[in-house]
């Protein structure tokens, strides 16, 4: 099917290239005409795993092109509708990207279209694109509005969207839900060629749900802000073990085993951060108070959560007594592993605070970087960890990326001022740390530096 994809951020361009992979003709569009040039010359505005091979792999057999918003509307039967939904300062999520997009389909589509929007927008949104094309609509347009909320997470969004646990689709017409069946037909039956693995191990159908638009957007929101609310109750349970002595690795390691719970999402650690979970909490906040509904229960969410920073550095203070002029050693700045976004990641926030008490930062991250240099011209970029940990009189870990889990300690000892680590996301060999004579200071009670009783008992 002829596909368009508007809007090629982490959402669009992950969406327009896994479309192009599963056998549809997908013209991607891109208003930012820097970020357009690079596509079209085959480079990446972006680091996510395989994104780039699915790219060349479609590109190479003519399923995937790249160019304007004009020329994406009269390409595709279908139109993505993929652009930022940025939160305005009240918490609001700015919405004149998509009604921009909605006004171009308007004036310049003629005969049927889908418009599907795939963006996180607030409830009610669906209603609102089908007022707008109506009254605006020229060439004698007929269309449908659906929702499609995108569940992939940066760092494995190309598995996740072509092995997804479930696809959503909020329909108001039964002939909207025919062609977003058909679209995702091969991923439903788990039926394309797949890019990631040689021989792809065998992957259960996903859920296919058909909703009315209000509650497939709805599911978004209230996905994404569950999640947030479970990574801010371990971290609340965080604090009262370290306020008791209890070991919080353990407690959610418990509390994971009961399957009504689950063990996803109950790390401790700085707090989450990205383009998804702090904006569509508070964007999920003013859509309740808005409608009269009490959403307490999310501000608590995220007033855990803006704690987290205060917190870790607290825990620092606490270990170097005064920060000013000391050289601190950051590892990780993106705001998870595996990708290079650093949009409200909490180790820039850390970052900050250290910055502003007057701690000299050296930091090093293995993709983040380059996007850090304009926001934090003044810490020092290091090569690579060591450099980084040289001279430091603690050692952060921000993000979990792979190779800082199997750093060197022994080697890393050598270069320290004062053998301290702090581990903001619990993700380190606790054991070994301690082994090569570092102190160990993790979240919610995990160790000060020996081996606490509850972590050897074996489960
Ligand atoms: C999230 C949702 O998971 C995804 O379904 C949605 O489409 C977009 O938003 P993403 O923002 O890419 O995806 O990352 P995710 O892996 O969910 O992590 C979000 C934040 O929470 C990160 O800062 C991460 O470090 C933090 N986190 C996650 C924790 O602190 N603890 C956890 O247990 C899990």
């Amino acid at each position: 099917m002829k596909l368009s994809v508007i809007g090629a951020g982490y959402v669009g361009l992950t969406t327009a290239a896994c479309l192009a992979q599963i056998g549809h003709d997908v013209f991607c569009s891109e208003s930012d005409l820097e970020k357009l040039a690079k596509l079209q010359n085959g480079e990446m505005p972006i680091f996510e795993p395989y994104l780039e091979l699915v790219i060349k792999l479609t590109q190479r057999a003519n399923r995937l092109r790249f160019g304007s918003t004009e020329d994406a509307i009269a390409w595709g039967e279908a139109l993505f509708i993929c652009v930022g939904t940025p939160p305005l300062p009240n918490g609001d999520a700015d919405l004149s990207a998509i009604e921009g997009v909605a006004r171009a389909i308007a004036k310049r589509a003629s005969g049927y279209r889908l418009v599907i929007e795939k963006s996180t927008v607030p409830v009610q949104t669906g209603a609102q694109l089908r007022r707008h094309l109506s009254v605006h609509r020229a060439n004698g347009l007929k269309y449908d509005v659906a929702s499609n909320p995108e569940f992939l997470r940066e760092g494995t969004s190309v598995e996740d969207f072509l092995h997804p646990d479930r696809v959503v689709i909020g329909v108001d017409s039964p002939r909207a839900a025919e062609i977003l069946r058909g679209i995702y037909a091969p991923i439903i039956q788990q039926q394309f060629t797949c890019p990631l693995h040689s021989q792809c191990p065998k992957h259960k159908s996903p859920l296919f749900l058909v909703t009315d638009t209000n509650s497939a957007e709805l599911i978004k929101h209230a996905s994404n802000s569950f999640l947030a609310m479970k990574i801010s109750f371990i971290n609340m349970v965080a604090n009262l073990c370290e306020a008791v002595g209890a070991d919080v690795n353990k407690v959610a390691q418990g509390m994971g085993m009961d399957p009504r719970i689950g063990s996803a999402f109950l790390n401790p650690g700085i707090g989450f951060g990205g383009f998804c979970f702090p904006k569509d909490v508070q964007a999920f906040i003013r859509i309740a108070e808005k409608s009269g509904c009490d959403f307490t229960l999310l501000k608590e969410v995220e007033r855990i959560n803006q704690h987290r920073v205060e917190h870790f550095v607290e825990k620092l203070r606490k270990e170097l007594w005064i920060l000013r002029g000391k050289r601190i050693g950051v590892w990780g700045l993106a705001f998870k592993p595996d990708t290079d976004d650093i949009r409200f990641a909490p180790a820039l926030a850390i970052i900050r605070q250290l910055l502003s008490e007057g701690a000299n930062i050296q930091a090093y991250d293995p993709q983040a970087m380059d996007k850090c240099r304009s926001e934090l011209p003044e810490i020092t970029y290091c090569s690579d960890l060591y450099r980084a940990a040289e001279g430091a009189e603690a050692i952060l870990l921000l993000t979990e990326w792979s190779e800082f889990l199997t750093a060197d300690w022994g080697r890393l000892s050598t270069l320290v001022e004062r053998p301290v680590v702090l581990d903001g996301r619990n993700a380190l060999r606790r054991e070994e740390v301690i082994a090569n004579g570092f102190q160990y200071l993790g979240i919610g009670g995990v160790s000060e530096g020996t081996l606490s009783a509850s972590s050897m008992v074996e489960v």
